[in-house]
């Protein structure tokens, strides 16, 4: 099968766009081949999501809702939880959830699933493309022979890509549109046909020579990241024994304009990506015979810090004389990241888990988060202003959001643990910092 008739389409832009997912990931992708001027139809399986696109409504924050609506009713965009619709579309983006089971094995079942729809209306010439983050095999071990069944070649028959997708949700610097795509196909033409799709929409495209790389590119970006993190969780476990400021050092190291890059140390990791994707790469090197042991340490120190935090509140506590049990302790942030509202793997969770099971009653503020579920509690934001007019015994900020006000939480004068260094212009007795910090840092000269 050429490659021609396809790529003719994605250049005149008759190339009909399928997106199956439309989450963090897919909406904002499906807005981009919106924008570059394809006809764009957007599958998933909650009807809810459907209903608001239709609607021109957005539910994630990094796609604008006007931009999102002049889409819809320019035709350009619109979204279906009728997968037989998937027979109409030229070239298919697959971005659904790819969660770690408890085991910490990958749980591919919502990739099968999208993959078995596509399947069943597979046709002659058609581009599938996964975006899911996964383990480097999937497209080729587990899409290619399912999407193959029925007797169609990829490569040959039809094209069979691998992209994983970069987008940071909350960075208004870097976005869908000016990320770098990678792009593996199962073979050249698949390569050159994903390429075009995305060059067409995309700020730059980066072909690499198989779907293989491209899906270890996203775990070695990701790999990066939570070894990183952990080891400055560590530099910070350790600068508190030691009385040092892990902050103060980090932001001196980060002025060598070379050979470093800045990390920073929190109450754990959080998010979609970062404390799963490691996993997906050492479970599949584990196949092989082979031990990511830099994974596994990360993993380990990272998970420790909630109960890190949890010992800072202990000593915050302990300065009023006070047990954690039945002590009133209010959360500042829940959301993994700062300005988002997304839960996803949030360590403000484990803390509050923490310190519940020590007895704790906890309360929270999150400008991001409404309504919270940890366990079988159920929690409703407290405003800010409510939550210190109730003079909680300690405070822990899980989450620097740009809207909180930290001066008027430094002066209630109300015990504060800061896992974040929101606090840093502030010196005040009642601050109690994740690692030692003896005396405000001197002014630059
Ligand atoms: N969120 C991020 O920051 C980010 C960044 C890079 C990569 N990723 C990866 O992208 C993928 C998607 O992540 P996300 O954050 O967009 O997830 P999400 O949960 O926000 O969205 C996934 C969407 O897929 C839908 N869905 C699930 N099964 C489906 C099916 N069989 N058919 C149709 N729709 C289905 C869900 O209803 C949901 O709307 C994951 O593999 C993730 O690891 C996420």
């Amino acid at each position: 099968m050429s490659l021609a008739p396809l790529h003719d389409r994605i250049e005149n832009r008759s190339a009909r766009v399928g997106v199956i997912g439309l989450g963090y990931v897919g909406l904002p992708l499906a807005v981009e081949f919106a924008r570059a001027g394809f006809a764009v139809t957007g599958f998933d399986v909650d009807a809810t999501k459907v209903a608001q696109i239709n609607a021109g409504k957005t539910y994630i924050p990094d796609v604008r809702e006007d931009d999102l609506a002049t889409h819809v009713r320019a035709g350009r965009l619109s979204a279906t939880s009728d997968m037989a619709r998937l027979a109409d579309m030229d070239a298919i983006d697959i971005a659904v959830p790819t969660p770690l089971r408890k085991t910490k094995d990958p749980d591919l079942s919502y990739v099968v699933l999208a993959v078995e729809a596509v399947a069943a209306t597979l046709r002659r010439g058609q581009l599938v493309i996964l975006e899911s983050t996964t383990y480097p095999g999937t497209t080729d071990e587990v899409v290619q022979p399912m999407l193959e069944a029925k007797g169609l070649k990829a490569d040959v028959d039809f094209f069979l890509a691998f992209s994983p997708e970069r987008v940071d949700p909350g960075n208004q610097q870097f976005t869908t549109r000016n990320i770098p795509k990678i792009v593996g196909g199962i073979g050249e033409s698949s390569t050159k046909a994903a390429a075009a799709l995305y060059g067409a929409s995309v700020d730059r495209v980066v072909p690499v020579s198989s779907t293989r790389v491209a899906e270890m590119v996203k775990l070695l970006e990701n790999t990066f990241r939570a070894v990183n993190i952990g080891m400055v969780n560590e530099l910070a476990q350790m600068c508190h024994k030691m009385d040092i400021d892990a902050w103060e050092v980090i932001d001196a190291a980060k002025t060598k304009p070379f050979g470093f890059m800045p990390f920073y140390p929190g109450p754990g990791l959080g998010g979609h990506c970062i404390p799963i994707d490691p996993f997906y790469l050492s479970w599949k090197a584990r196949q092989s015979g082979f031990e990511c042991r830099f994974i596994e340490l990360a993993g380990q120190v990272n998970g420790s810090m909630p109960q890190f935090v949890v010992e800072r509140v202990i000593d915050a506590l302990n300065e009023v004389r006070k047990p954690v049990n039945g002590s009133r302790i209010h959360i500042y942030g829940v959301a993994y990241k700062r300005d988002v509202g997304d839960m996803r793997e949030s360590p403000a969770l484990d803390v509050i888990q923490l310190l519940v099971q020590r007895g704790a009653e906890i309360s929270y503020s999150d400008p991001w988060v409404p309504t919270l579920k940890e366990g079988t509690h159920s929690f409703e934001a407290l405003p800010e202003n409510e939550a210190l007019r109730r003079r909680p015994d300690c405070v822990v900020i899980c989450t620097d959001h740009s809207a909180f006000d930290w001066k008027a939480l430094v002066d209630s004068g109300v015990p504060i643990v800061d896992t974040r260094d929101a606090l840093r212009k502030f010196t005040a007795p009642n601050i109690v910092r994740l690692s030692g910090r003896a005396a405000p840092a001197p002014a630059v000269i």
